[in-house]
């Protein structure tokens, strides 16, 4: 891992006050007539009031390569390397590519996204993200007809990543999306949360996220990105097909085989909270679903 010196790490406290600051021009700027995209900023900005904070986004987290125990990964990731690291884009598209990690966060312009995340066991957070739209590596490399689906792999490194050594997971760990939710906007890759580079716990130093979608989907630390023409199977449908679908919409209305999708608790607060279809992202994700069954694709 980068040592990032902690003199220019920014405390949480200044993030806060600075974003509020900004957050106050943003409000201003909401007055008047905004293009759609600037709009759905604001829907992002509006979530700034619920932030989870960083202690608990950073040392609450699944990352089974390194621990199954989500208080110990913060711990035993610590060492581990993210420089030099790449990323292969290869299948099916008109401009294979294997692309740096530094040249990747100048490339694409990195923006906030605040972003709800609610995981399959029924916890959820709201975390401030720093990345860009997964779309935009999409459209470079340029997908061909035979493209349908996009299939992710994490590092598969059994000497940096100890829980790589239990054999009842299929590593390294798989997760794929179909093309058109890939390319939707709100499936980002994130390389940085409270304006500072993903800690190795919450996937240094690039990890996919889509919040309409259980966490379980947004694969941290990838290596690989492969357009491909079939449904990729991903770790967890390999585990547990009864359990995890490829879908993995979150779905208040489709219970877990084990347990309720119907509520969740925010780590930080008491009470439950009602969980919400596609994780409170229904206007932005709702149609890629139309006319699909989604209890069977679950
Ligand atoms: N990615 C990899 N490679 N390994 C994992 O174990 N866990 C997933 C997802 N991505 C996981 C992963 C699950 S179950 C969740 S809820 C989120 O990461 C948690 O992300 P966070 O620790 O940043 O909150």
């Amino acid at each position: 891992m980068e040592k990032i010196p902690s003199s220019e790490i920014t405390p949480e406290s200044v993030y806060l006050s600075r974003r509020r600051f900004v957050g106050s021009l943003g409000a201003l700027a909401a007055s008047a007539l905004l293009p759609s995209g600037l709009r759905a900023a604001d829907r992002f900005e509006e979530l700034r009031k619920e932030l989870t904070p960083l202690k608990s986004i950073t040392s609450y987290n699944n990352f089974y390569e390194f621990s199954t125990q989500k208080e110990a990964v913060a711990g035993l990731s610590q060492g581990f390397r993210t420089s030099p690291w790449t990323v292969k884009v290869s299948g099916h598209v008109r401009n294979p590519a294997t692309l740096d990690i530094d040249d990747l966060r100048k490339k694409f312009p990195q923006e906030e996204r605040i972003y709800r995340l609610r995981c399959v066991e029924g916890w959820s957070m709201v975390i401030p993200w720093m990345g860009f739209p997964l779309a935009s590596l999409l459209k470079i490399v340029e997908p061909t007809e035979k493209a349908k689906f996009v299939r992710f792999e994490t590092l598969l490194d059994t000497k940096q990543m100890p829980g790589q050594g239990a054999s009842w997971y299929s590593w390294p760990y798989v997760e794929g999306l179909r093309l058109d939710e890939a390319m939707n906007d709100l499936a980002i890759l994130a390389t940085g949360l409270y304006g500072n580079p993903l800690p190795p716990q919450n996937g240094a130093p690039i990890r996919l996220v889509v919040p309409w979608k259980y966490g379980f989907k947004s694969i941290k630390s990838i290596v690989k990105i492969e357009l491909v023409g079939s449904m990729p199977i991903s770790l967890w449908m390999r585990a547990a097909p009864n359990e995890y679908g490829f879908y993995a919409n979150v779905n208040p209305a489709v219970d877990h085989p084990r347990w309720s999708q119907s509520s969740e608790r925010r780590i930080g607060e008491f009470f439950r909270r009602k969980t919400l279809p596609f994780n409170g992202y229904s206007e932005q994700v709702a149609h890629l679903y139309a006319g699909m069954d989604l209890r069977r694709n679950y």
